[in-house]
């Protein structure tokens, strides 16, 4: 199906960086997928893109199972932009020479020459810093085509033919290390692919009230509300464009933070024009909790009564013929079977529990997913626009099963109390410091544990709880680092916590990062 929009793609050969590119790209405005080298031809000429970007991989051309080229793509006469190994295929299937390298080449390097004259390096001046990640390295180039830049141990750190425009480069323009590598991206699309960067949220927001519109007709959608930006932007999306077909469900488990339930429907109310049924759970659930101290069998427990809280509201609604998700284009690429071995699926560490995958036999016709296409902060760019407030666009993630992951021991109404009312003051802190922004702290929240010690207060001896601070930066969740918040702000956030909330007698700051930790405790 072609899209609307001016479509780049991008053919994933494994690079750890693949997304990035995808990422990248999205930034300039331009709209791209991130499909797997193997992705038949006519499905990559049926989305009639304006220019194809090869990524890196970790395979080397001459592995006996290398991922390929089609030769579609050459023949398509398309634009094309090799990346590392990208470079080093197109090299090896136009008659140029990859050498198996002795070791890798990893880190910064210097174009000490680079050819101005070309579309891919205008406005680039040599020397300039680019990050080297690869292995083989090019001997030797395509007939016709020319060296566009070199380092001083590789005469063939970019290469080009501008009449064909295709480009080969060594080296990763998507990372941070790059400082020049939005302006050469920006190069290949706009001056090379001819993009003009019609990829905006407000022509996003047009053009999925439309396909909602098409895909749903006059029939009744529920949706499935959490309090966090995907399902709030997925919902007022559909709202917008169906009204009152739409009904949504908010399960209140009893294990949000301080006041966040009243704030969450509040902010519905405020924003999202349609019903939102609200359904107080939070008995239930605890019950239900009652004595389970392992972290995988309280998510298994939140995520079963999850589906059959929803499953119990949704019938005393009515019928319904749609699922609304927040599903996000990292879901979609997740599931697609990326990379060289093509379906590899990352270790399950924790069991997720998210709305998603619920049961078919609620008799739904099948899902709305708005957010396919989008990357989060896509979504939160598209939040934005529809006018929601900066603090629900900017909310930091939060696991669906809530603080309970983040009570280590048995879980009770008192241990929730105590818990939200320390991690309130993380979070009040951390936001009065400035840094609760992503950008700054990815995460930032407060974890009770069941550990006691020994204390003083006033002249007596007290004996209680351990709490744990746990402030990540990341960029996706995936990998991340203990935040060096200043000391300042921890020793107010610990001075607070044992003097405002009873019971708590110690604080600990959590300084792993991820790997080998994980961001929440358990
Ligand atoms: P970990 O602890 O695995 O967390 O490093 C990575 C990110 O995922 C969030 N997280 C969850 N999200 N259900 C969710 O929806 C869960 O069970 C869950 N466990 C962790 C975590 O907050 C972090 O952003």
């Amino acid at each position: 199906m072609s899209t609307p929009h001016e479509t780049i793609i991008v053919l994933d050969f494994g690079s750890q960086y693949s997304q990035l590119i995808a990422r990248r790209v999205r930034e300039a405005q331009v709209y791209c997928e991130l499909l797997p080298w193997h992705t038949p031809p006519d499905v990559l000429a049926a989305k009639r893109p304006l220019g194809i970007i090869l990524s890196g991989g970790p395979a080397s051309v001459y592995d006996q199972d290398a991922p390929t080229l089609d030769p579609w793509l050459l023949e398509s006469g398309l634009p094309v932009l090799g990346i590392c190994y990208g470079m080093q295929l197109l090299a090896h299937d136009l008659g140029g020479a990859v050498a198996a390298a002795s070791h890798r080449e990893y880190g910064p390097a210097n174009l000490t020459t680079v050819d101005e004259g070309s579309p891919l390096f205008a406005g680039i001046h040599a020397p300039v810093q680019v990050w080297m990640s690869h292995g083989d390295r090019l001997e030797s180039i395509p007939a016709g085509w020319r060296s566009l830049a070199a380092t001083s141990n590789a005469p063939f750190a970019a290469m080009g033919s501008d009449s064909e425009k295709r480009y080969g480069i060594q080296f990763h323009p998507e990372v941070h290390h790059t400082p020049r590598g939005r302006q050469l991206l920006e190069n290949f699309l706009f001056g090379i692919c001819g993009c003009s960067g019609d990829w905006t949220a407000a022509n996003f927001i047009d053009e999925a009230v439309e396909q909602i519109r098409a895909q749903v007709g006059d029939q009744r959608v529920l949706c499935g509300l959490s309090g966090g930006v995907d399902s709030t932007v997925a919902a007022m999306l559909i709202g917008r464009a169906i009204g009152d077909q739409l009904t949504c469900v908010y399960v209140d488990h009893g294990l949000m933070r301080l006041d966040e339930s009243e704030e969450v429907l509040q902010n519905f109310d405020r924003h999202l024009p349609v019903e939102v049924v609200a359904v107080d759970a939070a008995d239930r659930f605890l019950s239900k909790l009652e004595g389970v101290e392992d972290p995988e069998q309280k998510r298994r427990i939140i995520g079963h009564e999850f589906v059959e809280t929803f499953r119990e509201t949704a019938a005393r609604l009515g019928s319904f013929d749609w699922l609304a998700q927040g599903t996000l284009y990292t879901d979609v690429i997740e599931s697609a079977g990326h990379g060289t071995a093509g379906h590899g699926t990352a270790a399950n560490i924790k069991t997720h529990h998210n709305v998603g995958g619920l049961p078919e036999e609620l008799g739904f016709r099948g899902l709305v997913e708005p957010l396919r296409a989008l990357f989060k902060d896509e979504v939160r760019h598209v939040g934005i626009a529809l006018a929601l407030p900066e603090r629900l666009v900017h909310r930091q993630p939060f696991p669906g099963p809530g603080l309970a992951v983040r009570i280590l021991g048995p879980i009770t109404a008192e241990r929730v109390a105590t818990l939200q009312r320390a991690d309130a003051i993380v979070r009040e802190e951390v936001d009065a410091e400035g840094l609760g922004h992503p950008d700054a702290v990815w995460q930032y929240f407060a974890v009770l544990t069941p550990l006691r010690t020994v204390g003083v207060m006033g002249d007596g001896r007290s004996y209680g709880n351990v709490v744990g601070v746990r402030a990540v930066s990341s960029t996706d969740g995936m990998t991340a680092d203990w935040a060096r918040l200043p000391h300042d702000l921890l020793a107010r956030i610990s001075s607070r916590i044992v003097n405002e909330v009873p019971g708590v007698t110690r604080i600990v700051y959590d300084i792993t990062s991820k790997p080998p930790g994980t961001i929440e405790w358990e």
